[in-house]
């Protein structure tokens, strides 16, 4: 196979939401890049997956200049609600943590952001096989991959992994130069997106003796909802029938009488995990998203924190193209690492309080208890809205 050899400055692997933003964010900067991308970009607009965004998260898109389908389609949400016995308990996020949240589809920030970069005319290379990472630490990193039949070589001075938990990235570091964390829930979540009218205001999370059900939404039209369900199950178990009557009886009077039987435009099952390296960096190979961590999505932070690691590797990159200093690039790990961390906590938080673990007496009287306490204290809501909402991101100095 003959080899067409290419440079840029940094390499962006994935065009998810970490990586397409990083595009956005060092195009802006005037940093070259190439993103190159394993799937199509129609199936990258395919995949559901996020729906809240932080405070700090629209401001970042905002930053990149991509926020005005955000703006005028987004629904700001001032409170989440919890659903325990039969009762729904509001958690006022605004009122006790001074910001809200924004209800804007994860594929919606990826079309805008796939829009952008097409109109900057900067290069993607969507289908590229076979991505592989090259003298890493040489001082002249390469990456090679295969599109349409041909081989590319890029040489770089950065590569940015951003692809994803199941990318090629972290697994080009040596076991022995990563720590790794990381819990397995013992269940999954089956979602179901339908074009209906939610019958909520607000997102519902609903701890119920059959399992947690969430109950989200994308627009006035289109409603997001989600069981929890066992690791083992398929999707073609699910009839559209079965997953309404299941979602009906864990959200309890008031929403079931409200839900009707929509015929699903997606269905998926996602497990659910806790996951941490570190450090973020090998050298020039910079890890971000999902790549670098995974959180259950009980607490709507995977997304928010793709973006703020994203924010602060080209904040990092940016000063060094400048010639100001590699100090950025030398904190990039530690300053992602203490929002994830934080974001980590809640996350397992969230998950422990709302899903049924079974077999665990103790741990469901714990969850009682504990929610048992969060209704009552006003502290504890405001610890919970603190999170949900979101940490502030640090500005550079
Ligand atoms: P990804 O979106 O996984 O993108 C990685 C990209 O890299 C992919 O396009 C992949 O095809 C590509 N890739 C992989 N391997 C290679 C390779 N070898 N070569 C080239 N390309 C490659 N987060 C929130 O903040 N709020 C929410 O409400 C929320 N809800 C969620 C609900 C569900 C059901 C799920 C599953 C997740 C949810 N998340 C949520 C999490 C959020 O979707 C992810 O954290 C987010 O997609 C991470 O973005 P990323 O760009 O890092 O990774
Ligand atoms: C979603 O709308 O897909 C969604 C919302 C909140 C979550 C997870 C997913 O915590």
């Amino acid at each position: 196979m003959t080899s067409r050899v290419t440079r840029t400055q940094v390499v962006i692997v994935g065009a998810g939401p970490a990586g397409l933003l990083l595009g956005q964010l060092l195009q802006r900067a005037s940093i070259d890049a190439i993103v190159l991308e394993r799937r199509s970009a129609g199936y990258v607009l395919g995949r559901i997956r996020a729906g809240v965004l932080e405070q700090g998260t629209v401001q970042v898109l905002e930053h990149a200049g991509v926020a005005e389908r955000l703006h005028a389609e987004g629904i700001r949400h001032d409170g989440v609600e919890i659903g325990f016995r039969g009762r729904r308990h509001r958690i006022a996020l605004h009122a006790l943590a001074g910001r809200s949240v924004t209800v804007y589809g994860q594929t919606e920030i990826t079309r805008d952001l796939m829009e952008a970069r097409a109109a900057s005319g900067a290069p993607s290379v969507y289908e590229a096989e076979d991505v592989a990472l090259h003298d890493i630490t040489s001082g002249a990193p390469r990456v090679t991959y295969v599109h349409e039949g041909e081989l590319h070589e890029i040489s770089c001075d950065f590569v940015a992994g951003c692809d994803g938990y199941h990318g090629v990235c972290r697994s080009s570091i040596p076991a022995d130069k990563l720590a790794t964390y990381e819990r397995v829930y013992p269940f999954g979540w089956l979602g179901v997106l339908a074009d209906v009218p939610p019958p909520w205001n607000e997102l519902i999370y609903a701890n119920s003796e059959r399992g947690f059900a969430l109950a989200s939404l994308r627009s006035a039209t289109r409603v997001r909802c989600y069981v929890q369900c066992p690791l083992e199950d398929r999707v073609e178990q699910w009839s559209d029938a079965r997953f309404w009557d299941e979602f009906r009886r864990r959200m309890g009077e008031g929403i079931a009488d409200a839900v009707v039987n929509a015929p699903s435009i997606e269905k998926s099952i996602a497990p659910l995990r806790s996951f941490v390296v570190e450090p973020l960096r090998y050298g020039p190979l910079f890890l971000a998203g999902d790549a670098a961590h995974i959180v259950p999505p009980t607490g709507a932070k995977g997304l928010n924190l793709a973006v703020s690691d994203v924010f602060y590797l080209h904040e990092a990159l940016r000063d060094y193209y400048r010639g100001r200093s590699e100090r950025a690039l030398d904190d990039y790990s530690v300053r992602c690492l203490r929002r994830i961390w934080r974001a980590e906590r809640f996350s397992w938080w969230m998950t422990r309080q709302l899903h049924q673990f079974p077999g665990d007496a103790f741990a469901r009287k714990m969850q009682e208890t504990e929610l048992e306490y969060l209704f009552e204290s006003e502290a504890a809501q405001k610890s919970m809205a603190e999170n949900y909402v979101g940490l502030p991101l640090e500005r550079a100095t």
